[in-house]
C-alpha cells in the first residue's frame, strides 16, 4: 500500500492511479456487459449465471472490495486533479481580465472539463442502478420476483427507468470513448505507430458500452422479450 500513497502524493501519480482504476473499470464494464447479453439467450441462461455468481461469496466479496475501491479512488482523483486544474489556470491574478476570460472559456471547453461532467452523469447513474438492481430501493413489486430476469424486466420496461438507462449508456459511452486512451496516456504509453490506433480503439470500446448497455431497455420496450424466439 505503500506504494499508493506514493502515488498519491504526486499529480504525476494520481493521473497513473486514475488511468490505471479507469482501465480497471473498462476491465469490468467488458465482464458486466458480456454478462448481461445472457438476457438475449434467455431467462435460463441468464438465472443460472446470477444464482452462480451469487453462490460465489468469498468471489463476489473479493471483486466487490476490488471494484468499489477502484470507483473511489477513481472518482476521489476525478475531484481532486480537476480542482487543482482550475486552481492553477486562475493562479495568477495579476492577469490581464480578457486572458482570465479566455482562460475561462479554455477550461470549460476542455477535454477534462467534458470528462469530469460526463463522469458526474455516470455517477449519477451508477447511483440509480445499484439503488434499483442491488438493493431494490422502492421496488416492492420484486420481493415476491426470484427471477433476476424477470427482476430486469420489470425495472427495464419502466418508462423513466429506460429514458435513465438509456441516456445512461450513452454518457458512459461518450465517458469511456475518451478515457480509454486518456487512460493509456496517464500510464505513460504515448507512441506515435500505437496512439493512434489506441484512439480508435477507444471510440470503438465507447461505441459497443453505449449501444450494448442501451439496447436492454429498448429491446424491452419493443419486445416482450429480448431473447431470440
Ligand atoms: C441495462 C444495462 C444493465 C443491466 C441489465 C445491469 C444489471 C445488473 C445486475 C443484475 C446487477 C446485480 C445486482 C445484484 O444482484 O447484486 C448489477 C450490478 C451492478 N452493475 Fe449493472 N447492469 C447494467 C448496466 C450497468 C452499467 C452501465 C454499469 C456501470 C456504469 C453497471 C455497474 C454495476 C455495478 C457497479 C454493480 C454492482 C456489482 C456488485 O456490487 O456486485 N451496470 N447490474
Amino acid at each position: 500500500m505503500n506504494w499508493l500513497t506514493t502515488a498519491l502524493s504526486s499529480s504525476v501519480g494520481q493521473k497513473f492511479v486514475m488511468g490505471l482504476t479507469g482501465l480497471f473499470l473498462c476491465v469490468f464494464l467488458v465482464i458486466h456487459l458480456s454478462g448481461n447479453l445472457l438476457l438475449y439467450v434467455g431467462p435460463e441462461a441468464y438465472d443460472q449465471y446470477a444464482h452462480f455468481l451469487h453462490s460465489q461469496k468469498g468471489f463476489l466479496a473479493f471483486s466487490q472490495v476490488l471494484l468499489y475501491g477502484a470507483f473511489f479512488l477513481h472518482i476521489y482523483l476525478a475531484f481532486k486533479l480537476s480542482a487543482t486544474n482550475v486552481t492553477s489556470r486562475f493562479k495568477s491574478y495579476k492577469m490581464k481580465a480578457s486572458k482570465r476570460d479566455d482562460r475561462m472559456v479554455a477550461a470549460l471547453v476542455a477535454p477534462e472539463a467534458w470528462m469530469f461532467r460526463s463522469g458526474a452523469i455516470v455517477l449519477l447513474f451508477l447511483i440509480v442502478h445499484l439503488s434499483d438492481f442491488k438493493f431494490e430501493i422502492g421496488w416492492d413489486i420484486l420481493e415476491s420476483e426470484s427471477s433476476p430476469y424477470a427482476k430486469a424486466g420489470i425495472i427495464l420496461r419502466d418508462v423513466w427507468r429506460a429514458v435513465i438507462y438509456i441516456l445512461g449508456s450513452l454518457v458512459l459511452g461518450v465517458h469511456v470513448s475518451h478515457g480509454f486512451a486518456s487512460a493509456f496516456q496517464s500510464l505513460g504509453v504515448n507512441h506515435p505507430k500505437y496512439t493512434p490506433c489506441i484512439k480508435w480503439c477507444s471510440i470503438a470500446f465507447g461505441w459497443i458500452v453505449a449501444i450494448g448497455f442501451a439496447s436492454f431497455p429498448i429491446i424491452w420496450a419493443l419486445t416482450d422479450s429480448p431473447a431470440a424466439p
